[in-house]
């Protein structure tokens, strides 16, 4: 079955969706104080200078709001944004095309850019800090490095896996931003924007409802929302309220935490596991998922919000998991046996 709070595969009807839903100007954008009040003040100086704005490199978990900031920055500088992913950038001459189609003071845009291969990256050095382009034209000793100058462009990287970057290129970022998980309040001001764009009016307490199953997060919250506005239509209610808001989410199946099957499955394997750590290799064979959903997109919001720690041995579920399927730890003993 398809994955309600999945956030990583989203079809092209989502895509469409996203499009119109994606705040277009920063009082759109919720949330996320303290890197907006950076960003606009970094933005602001910028452009008091008539400078391109340094490079930025945004991290944290799919659906957050990564590429949604990078047209936001484009917007506010009004620029144009050019935008790739990294695993498109195959050859150097891939992003030697890049790079010498752009206009001063553009945007380019490289999502899942810790995918990028290290001669890619060797690349993108001098381009990132001088502004130059070096090509290496013929090989062996009559080989020759011819070096081409670039327009002074702002290159916004993004990624799922702050710790897959190479610190090279890390550091050649003038700006990270860290995005954390939304609060329930956050995302409950999102769903009723977003409902009034979409023509369904969620109520105050559906809103919160809704916010309080999207892990955090407003692409899930968003998709969430549309599906509980079906059910509404169906029963051809003009405004959803509480008690259809519930119960479209429990017909989900994303229960009050916005756990849905594969978050259950998880935490029970680690409760079964009695307090021994485990692997992530064990972890993803045994829930038939590859390591990188289990990494990218179940755990961080677990983490976050002290479902389960990550120790040097392993994962282990902490007693906020024993209490959310009605055990005590103390129960950890005698479970399963
Ligand atoms: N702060 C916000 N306020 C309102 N809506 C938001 C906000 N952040 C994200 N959204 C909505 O959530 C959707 C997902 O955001 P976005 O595509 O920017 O996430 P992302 O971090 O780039 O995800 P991925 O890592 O999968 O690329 C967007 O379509 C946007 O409408
Ligand atoms: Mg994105």
């Amino acid at each position: 079955m398809e994955r309600i709070v999945e956030v990583e595969k989203i079809s092209f009807d989502e895509e469409q969706d996203e499009i119109t839903l994606r705040p277009s100007c920063w009082d759109e954008y919720i949330g996320q104080k303290q890197i907006k009040k950076n960003l606009r003040v970094f933005i602001e100086a910028a452009k008091k200078r008539d400078e391109s704005l340094d490079h930025v490199l945004f991290f944290g978990p799919p659906g957050l709001g990564k590429t949604t900031l990078a047209n936001l920055i484009s917007t506010e500088m009004n620029t144009n944004i050019k935008t790739t992913a990294a695993p498109m950038i195959e050859k150097s001459g891939d992003l030697a095309a890049i790079l010498t189609n752009l206009d001063e003071g553009d945007i380019l845009f490289i999502d899942e850019i810790h995918r990028l291969s290290p001669a890619i990256e060797e690349i993108l050095y001098p381009a990132m800090e001088d502004f130059r382009l070096d090509i290496i034209i013929g090989s062996g000793p009559a080989a020759q490095t011819i070096k081409l100058d670039l327009p002074r462009f702002t290159l916004i990287g993004a990624t799922t896996r702050a710790g897959m970057i190479s610190s090279p290129l890390r550091d050649r970022f003038g700006m990270h931003f860290r995005l954390n998980f939304y609060s329930c309040d956050e995302l409950a001001e999102i769903i009723k924007r977003a409902s009034v764009k979409l023509n369904c009016i969620s109520g105050e307490e559906a809103s919160f409802e809704t916010s309080r199953r999207s892990r955090g997060t407003p692409r899930i919250a968003l998709r969430l929302l549309k599906r509980i506005r079906d059910y509404a239509e169906v029963e051809n209610e003009p405004k959803i309220v509480l008690e259809r808001a519930k119960y479209a989410l429990d017909e989900l199946g994303v229960d009050v935490e916005g756990f849905d099957e594969l978050d259950k499955r998880f935490l029970e394997l680690l409760i079964q596991a009695k307090g021994r750590p485990m692997g992530l290799g064990t972890i993803a064979a045994t829930l038939s998922e590859d390591e990188g959903t289990i990494e990218d997109v179940v755990e961080p919001y677990l983490i976050a919000n002290g479902y389960i720690e990550k120790t040097a041995r392993g994962r282990i579920a902490t007693n906020k998991s024993y209490e959310h399927f009605r055990l005590t730890p103390k129960d950890k003993s005698s479970l399963f046996d």
